[in-house]
């Protein structure tokens, strides 16, 4: 029996449909519509407008992950979908999508909570000592998610494919209160005029400026604290750019400005995550979401790691597979399939979309 997996990715306002060998988390198509230039004028996702664009484009992007993957539609053995958390709106489309597609081939249906699709991301085409936890002693293993929406960090004691269903309520041992750490990135460039989303802005205009020109605030900075505040580090920022606009100042000290900004969210995150796992004796660490990909964290990371009593270097997801995809959400549907945790046919049809993340 074949283990391709399609898997269908709607939460936000990546439009995404990807192939993957369930066996091997080979991923063998990756297509994403990118709504990004769409919201780009309101600063900001629009859940309606992200809605009526997933319409237009789902069926497109599942027919090219087919074509890119090089298959027909016979040759899947299972749908994976994210059903929560989201935009409710914008879940329901993929939702719908992957109902009737699966329903209409008879085809298993697995529902995907969007944040095991992200901690599932670092697993996806590796082989040999790059595939997280296959070196001994690789467990308890650190997985912080560190996107636009969540800032979380979680403690798994055994490989992806024994995860108990509540393992996102279960494992985790720090959050954020307020903002997530790519909110705070994206709030923050707002204020300086960096087009939406602003993380990379702030990354890219940090180059060559001194991270220690502006002291900004690093929330909860409590000795023993593994959860995260981002908001007065926000507020912060915008006294310090209003008063650099009077001085006539911003210019000349961007570069200084996007590094202390940057400096403040990334030493809040390096800290808490070796904290976390000095506290919960982990061996490794893995870091995902879009956030990941931002180059200074992932140079104090892979920098301080020994320092922190990790035995191996940090594992991040391939750069592709930092922000929202369908191919993480396949993998995470992957384990739950591999543990029997999917619709039949005909109450796939009952599956319905959750926007609170402890549904
Ligand atoms: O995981 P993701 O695609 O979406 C959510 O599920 O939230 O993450 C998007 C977030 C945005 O806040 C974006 O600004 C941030 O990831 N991001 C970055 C970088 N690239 C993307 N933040 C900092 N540095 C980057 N290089
Ligand atoms: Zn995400």
């Amino acid at each position: 029996m074949s283990s391709l997996l399609l898997g269908i990715e709607t939460s936000c306002d990546e439009c995404s449909a990807s192939v993957i060998d369930a066996k091997t988390l080979r991923v063998l198509s990756l297509a994403t519509f990118s709504q990004i230039q769409i919201h780009r004028p309101y600063g900001g996702v629009v859940p309606e407008i992200a809605s009526r664009n997933h319409l237009e484009t789902v069926n497109q992007m599942i027919d090219e992950a087919r074509q890119q993957a090089g298959i027909q539609w016979s040759d899947l053995s299972a749908v994976a979908v994210t059903n929560r958390p989201g935009l409710v709106g914008a879940l329901l489309v993929g939702v719908s999508a992957a109902k009737a597609f699966a329903y209409a081939r008879n085809l298993p249906l697995i529902p995907v909570h969007h944040l095991e699709g992200h901690a599932l991301s670092p697993w996806l085409d590796r082989e040999g000592d790059s595939i997280p936890g296959s070196q001994p002693d690789s467990y308890p293993m650190l997985i912080a998610i560190v996107s636009g929406g969540h800032t979380n960090l979680y403690v798994a004691k055994s490989p992806p494919s024994q995860w108990p269903t509540n393992f996102l309520q279960t494992a985790c041992v720090g959050r954020s209160r307020d903002d997530a750490a790519g909110e705070a990135f994206d709030k923050t460039a707002k204020i300086l005029g960096f087009p939406y989303p602003g993380g990379q802005w702030i990354d890219r205009s940090s180059k060559g400026g001194n991270p220690s020109a502006f002291d900004l605030p690093r929330g909860l900075n409590q000795k023993d604290s593994t959860d995260f505040s981002f908001s007065g580090m926000k507020t912060a920022t915008l006294n310090l750019v209003q008063k650099l606009q009077r001085a006539g100042e911003l210019e000349a000290r961007l570069a200084d400005v996007c590094a202390s900004i940057q400096e403040a969210i990334v030493d809040a995150l390096v800290t808490k995550i070796f904290r976390a796992a000095q506290a919960n004796g982990c061996k490794t660490l893995a870091l995902v979401g879009g956030v990941s990909a931002n180059s200074r964290l992932r140079n104090r990371l892979d920098a301080e790691w020994k320092a922190a009593g990790l035995t191996q270097e940090p594992f991040f997801p391939l750069m592709k597979y930092c922000t929202d995809n369908a191919a993480m959400i396949a993998a995470a549907g992957a384990i739950r399939y591999q543990q029997g945790h999917f619709l039949k046919t005909p109450e796939t049809l009952s599956l319905n979309a959750w926007a609170n993340p402890d549904h």
